[in-house]
C-alpha cells in the first residue's frame, strides 16, 4: 500500500522507518512517503499556520496550505477515492478494527497538525476520516501518525514472523479479546512458577489453557 504522511517534521519519522515492522515491509508491501507542508506552502517564509478567527491563544493550520500540499502531490482530482485521515482528538477513536480497514486500503494519507490543530475546513472538506488515538491531548499529530503507520505496517504481508500477527489482542481469532499470558525461562524465579501445563509438552492442553486465559 501507499501510505503518505503530511507533517512539519518528516525527519522525525527516521527512527520509525529503521525499526521492524515498518523496516520489514518498506519498499515492498509499504510505500511510505513523507511530505512537509512547508515545501509547498503558498505563503511567504514557509508560513503554515495563523491566528484563530475570534481570538484566543495558539495558531491554527491553514486550509490553503494543506490544500496546496495535497494538490502538489495528487493534483486537484487524484485525491478522489483516497482515504485522507486527519489525526485529531476530535476524531473517532482508533481501534484494531479501524487499523484493519486502513491496512486493506491501497492508498491512505495521514495529516498531522500542531498547536491548536486544523482549520475545521481541512477536516470537513479535504479529509475522509478524522481519527484520535485516545482521549488525551498530545502536542502534535506526529506520534499519532506514527502509531497508525506502525499498526498498519504490522498487518501487511511479511511484516511479522509467520503466524504471530493473527493471534494477537483484539484479533478476530481471539474474539476481540486480550491475548493469554506468556512466560519464558526461568521456569521458577524466586518461587514465581510458570504454570505447569505450559511446561508439560502437551500441545492440546497448552491450547486449552491458552483459550481459557484469553481475557
Ligand atoms: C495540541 S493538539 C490540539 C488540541 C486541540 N486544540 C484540542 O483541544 O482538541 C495539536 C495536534 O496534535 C494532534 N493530536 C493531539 N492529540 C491527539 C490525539 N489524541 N489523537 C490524534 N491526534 C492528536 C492533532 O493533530 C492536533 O491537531
Amino acid at each position: 500500500m501507499q501510505l503518505d504522511v503530511f507533517t512539519l517534521v518528516p525527519h522525525a519519522y527516521a527512527w520509525l522507518t529503521e525499526q521492524r515492522p515498518v523496516a520489514a515491509v518498506l519498499g515492498t508491501e509499504l510505500d511510505l512517503r513523507l511530505f512537509s507542508y512547508r515545501d509547498t506552502t503558498p505563503l511567504r517564509s514557509g508560513q503554515v499556520d495563523d491566528e484563530p478567527y475570534g481570538g484566543g491563544a495558539g495558531m491554527v493550520l491553514r486550509v490553503d496550505v494543506v490544500a496546496a500540499a495535497l494538490d502538489a502531490v495528487y493534483g486537484t482530482h487524484a485525491r478522489d477515492g483516497r482515504r485522507v485521515v486527519a489525526l485529531t482528538p476530535q476524531g473517532r477513536q482508533l481501534t484494531q478494527e479501524v487499523v484493519e480497514q486502513l491496512a486493506n486500503e491501497e492508498h491512505v494519507t495521514l495529516l498531522s497538525a500542531r498547536y491548536e490543530g486544523f482549520d475545521e475546513r481541512i477536516v470537513e472538506h479535504l479529509c475522509t476520516d478524522a481519527i484520535s488515538i485516545g482521549p488525551y491531548v498530545l502536542s502534535n499529530g506526529d506520534l499519532p501518525a506514527m502509531v497508525l503507520v506502525d499498526a498498519i505496517a504490522r498487518r501487511l504481508p511479511g511484516a511479522l514472523a509467520e503466524g504471530s500477527g493473527e493471534l494477537e489482542s483484539f484479533s478476530a481469532e481471539l474474539g476481540g479479546g486480550l491475548e493469554y499470558p506468556h512466560y519464558t525461562r526461568p521456569a521458577d524465579f524466586e518461587g514465581w512458577r510458570v504454570p505447569d501445563v505450559l511446561l508439560s509438552g502437551n500441545h492440546a492442553n497448552v491450547e486449552r489453557w491458552r483459550k481459557e486465559h484469553v481475557r
